[in-house]
């Protein structure tokens, strides 16, 4: 009964911490530091979005990336407090991120929101390149 109270206490003061902290005004700002943001935005997937590495990346999304617990089935996220999840299915996003974006807060999480760290830490650099091209596939195109 204790242990409850205390996650339930914790998990409150992520929350509190995580918006008093909340710092990103716009979704369509980058999430990579200014001073590396050009370097990071010519990295290209190495693997062409081929219909297995989409595949790939779709067990990921819905398995051991946990990405589906706060992105959603349908890539639009679901509610959490604090900073929403991005809505993947927003083309402008998908327009203005580059894939060497996208791994960056895969491989660092996105500081300041409840977007986690899972390159290095539950999913391999591979297996990131691969949910990378499954994201796209929820842009419609
Ligand atoms: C605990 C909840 C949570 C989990 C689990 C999670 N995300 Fe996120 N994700 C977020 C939130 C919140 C944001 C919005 C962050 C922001 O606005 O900067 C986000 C943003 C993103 C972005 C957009 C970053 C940008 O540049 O705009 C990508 C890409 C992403 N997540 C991919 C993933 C993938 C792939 C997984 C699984 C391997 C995953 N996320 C797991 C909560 C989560």
């Amino acid at each position: 009964m204790n242990k409850i109270i205390l996650s339930a206490m914790i998990i409150l003061v992520a929350f509190v911490w995580q918006n008093a902290f909340a710092s990103h005004a716009s979704i369509y700002e980058p999430r990579v530091p200014e001073e590396n943001l050009e370097e990071v935005q010519e990295i290209e997937n190495p693997y062409p979005a081929t219909e297995e590495q989409i595949e790939a990346g779709r067990k990921i999304f819905f398995g051991k990336g946990l990405c589906v617990t706060c992105h959603s089935k349908d890539g639009r996220g679901v509610k959490i407090p604090g900073h929403s999840p991005r809505d993947f299915t927003d083309a402008k996003w998908q327009e203005i991120r580059t894939d060497g974006e996208l791994m960056w807060v895969l491989r660092n999480g996105s500081p300041g929101t409840g977007m986690p760290v899972r390159v290095g830490k539950v999913i391999t650099e591979n297996e990131g390149w691969s949910v990378i091209s499954f994201i796209r596939t929820f842009s419609g195109k």
